[in-house]
């Protein structure tokens, strides 16, 4: 077979593949170049979710009618004056977004450059369709008709115009989250779906997101080794079933990516259940020379030189982010009904000296306080007696007045009635205080009676080996014996009585996945968080009043006291003017 050089059009067509995958594809492509052409307002119109038409009208800088012609061509483009990809700024640089659309639609351009005249230029599937005069105020409109229309491969793999609308308005909103100082609309079927002004960042994701945001996220601006993240993130209690509502660019150029999406979820690990999400937009800025934006067509992903320092800055921002937080609660809109329980940041007091015993170690030979199981019969509500609180003391999360099903403890603060959900809040504190001494190497450890031989495959066992220090500054003690099992010599204090065999599986499964990409810092994080998942208060036990008023001083000085391990709230509160509304006297 003879080798032939393909005609521009064919080659167009090939480029469309990549570039052009569906109309949200050359939505992004079209308001990028609105963006790049410097407009200041983006407007968008589709029919039937773009199939039938995209029209995306700017008032950037526009085009004169020679430069329409080239902008057709494939290659030609007017971002990269001196060949330096890696210095680009603006979204587009390899000019071919154009003839790539235009070779799978009817695409219109109309275009006026200030103090010239309107011209218009037709291209049907590659083939030059017509062109003159055209009026409307400078700036550029790009319309595309009957996209894919004779294209029947590409057009059996679109979805419903339902959920190509959908993909339509995601890319939109990335782009407009991208660039908040720009106004933008987008009209589907006739109707306005939306429609923002120029705004500051944080209330642009706010508009585009969800308005709630603003009061359950978390502004974010760090630096670290010459990188940077800036943005909102939830509070973990404000979280989604899907992961759609995560907001990611780079040096502000919106991308998909899996390493940074992974950061974001490394950084929840321990706050959230695998199956919830948090929503969060955020930027990372770094120089030019470290990442490499030309390794995907549509340019929706990113390589960086240094993967593992942007995986740093994610999880370290977030996670000081997070921590300054504290004990701050979304309680989820369940309990916010009415407006009747009050979420907010209680205010932090110091550790009393003499707190609680409640996770000291055991004393040899007998059990933790905490690990007493319930059993006797004792009523479902106890009140009792509140100690005398001193004068001038203040308790934001109130004095113990009882427990409700030997699960929930009842308090009066100062300002209303406070619920606390005992086991959740204790396996918070678990995790917090394995956190604090972990990192200095001292969970006390507690032996065991008997060695614990666990079997295990060999890479597990492997990996595992590979952590024996790590591990006993936690309080695990354990050995290599033979080729797949690991010795049990001694469990973590604070847990309690637990299964050797879950903690040992689990936590092979959790140093597999986190391989070698993190300090070992924050891996000993995620260590003590699967170790305290594996030990803690269960409901159900019945707690003295010294010991629920030493949860709620502890919860008031331990960071992320406000969720449970799993993003659920820990505690929630009444405030008395709402108690009284439930009475009708207010
Ligand atoms: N809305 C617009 N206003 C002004 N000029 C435009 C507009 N759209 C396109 N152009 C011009 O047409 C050229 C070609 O656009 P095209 O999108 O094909 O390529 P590009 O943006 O340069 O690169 P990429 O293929 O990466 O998007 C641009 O470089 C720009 O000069
Ligand atoms: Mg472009």
């Amino acid at each position: 077979m003879s080798i032939r050089r393909l005609p521009s059009e064919l080659v167009n067509r090939i480029a469309a593949g990549e570039v052009v995958e569906r109309p949200a594809s050359a939505v992004k492509e079209l308001v990028e170049n609105a963006l790049d052409a410097g407009a200041m307002s983006v407007s968008v119109r589709l029919s039937a979710g773009g199939l039938d038409l995209i029209e995306v009208t700017d008032d950037g800088c526009g085009m004169s009618p020679a430069d329409m012609h080239l902008a057709l061509e494939r290659h030609a483009t007017s971002k990269l004056p001196d060949d330096r990809i890696e210095a680009v700024s603006s979204f587009g640089f390899r000019g071919e977004a154009l003839p790539s659309i235009a070779s799978v639609a009817r695409l219109t351009l109309e275009s006026r450059v200030s103090g010239g005249d309107g011209w218009r230029l037709t291209v049907d599937h590659g083939e030059a369709a017509g062109e003159g005069p055209a009026s409307l105020p400078p700036g550029s409109r790009l319309r595309v008709e009957g996209l894919f229309d004779k294209v029947p491969a590409r057009r059996k793999f679109l979805r419903s115009p339902r959920s190509e609308y959908a993909a339509c308005l995601d890319a939109v909103r990335r782009l407009a989250m991208a660039r908040s100082d720009v106004g933008f609309r987008l009209e589907h079927d006739g109707r306005m779906v939306l429609a923002v002004q120029p705004q500051d960042t944080p209330a642009r994701v706010a508009a585009l997101l969800d308005r709630e945001l603003e009061r359950h996220g978390l502004g974010i601006d760090c630096v670290r080794d010459g990188l940077r993240l800036a943005g909102v993130a939830s509070l973990p209690t404000f979280n989604r079933g899907m992961a759609d509502h995560q907001y990611l660019f780079v040096n502000n150029r919106p991308v998909k990516d899996r390493l940074l999406v992974g950061s974001l979820r490394a950084a929840y690990r321990d706050l959230l259940a695998r199956d919830r999400h948090p929503v969060a937009a955020l930027f990372i800025e770094v120089p030019g020379d470290e990442v490499d934006i030309n390794v995907h067509p549509a340019k929706t992903e990113v390589r960086f030189r240094d993967p593992a320092a942007v995986r740093g800055l994610i999880v370290g921002g977030l996670r000081a982010a997070l921590d300054e937080a504290g004990h701050r609660s979304a309680a989820r809109e369940q309990f916010a009904q009415a407006a009747a329980w009050q979420v907010e940041a209680v205010e932090r007091i110091e550790p009393a000296a003499a707190l609680s015993s409640l996770f000291d170690a055991p004393a040899p030979g007998g059990a933790a306080v905490m690990d007493r199981p319930a059993t006797f019969a004792a009523p479902m509500g106890r009140a009792q007696q509140a100690e005398p609180v001193a004068p001038g003391t203040r308790y934001p999360l109130g004095v113990a007045r009882g427990q409700v099903a030997a699960t929930y403890i009842v308090a009066e603060a100062e300002d209303g009635l406070v619920i606390v959900d005992q086991h959740a809040a204790h396996e918070r504190l678990v995790l917090e205080r394995m956190r604090r001494a972990g990192g200095e190497g001292k969970v006390a450890p507690q032996a065991l009676l008997m060695p614990e031989v666990v079997e295990l495959d060999e890479p597990d066992c492997d990996r595992l080996e590979t952590a024996i220090a790590e591990l006993a500054g936690l309080g695990l003690e354990i050995e290599r014996f033979g080729s797949a099992a690991m010795l049990v010599r001694a469990t973590p204090a604070p847990l309690g009585s637990t299964d050797c065999k879950a903690l040992l599986s689990d936590l092979a499964g959790e140093l597999a996945e986190l391989g070698t990409a993190l300090s070992l810092r924050d891996r000993l994080d995620h260590v003590a968080a699967t170790i305290a998942c594996h030990g803690s208060v269960r409901a159900g036990r019945i707690l003295s009043v010294v010991e629920m008023n030493a949860l709620l001083r502890e919860m008031e000085v331990t960071p992320h006291s406000g969720q449970c391990n799993h993003g659920r709230p820990t505690w929630v509160k009444l405030a008395h003017a709402d108690i009284e509304k439930l009475f009708g006297r207010r």
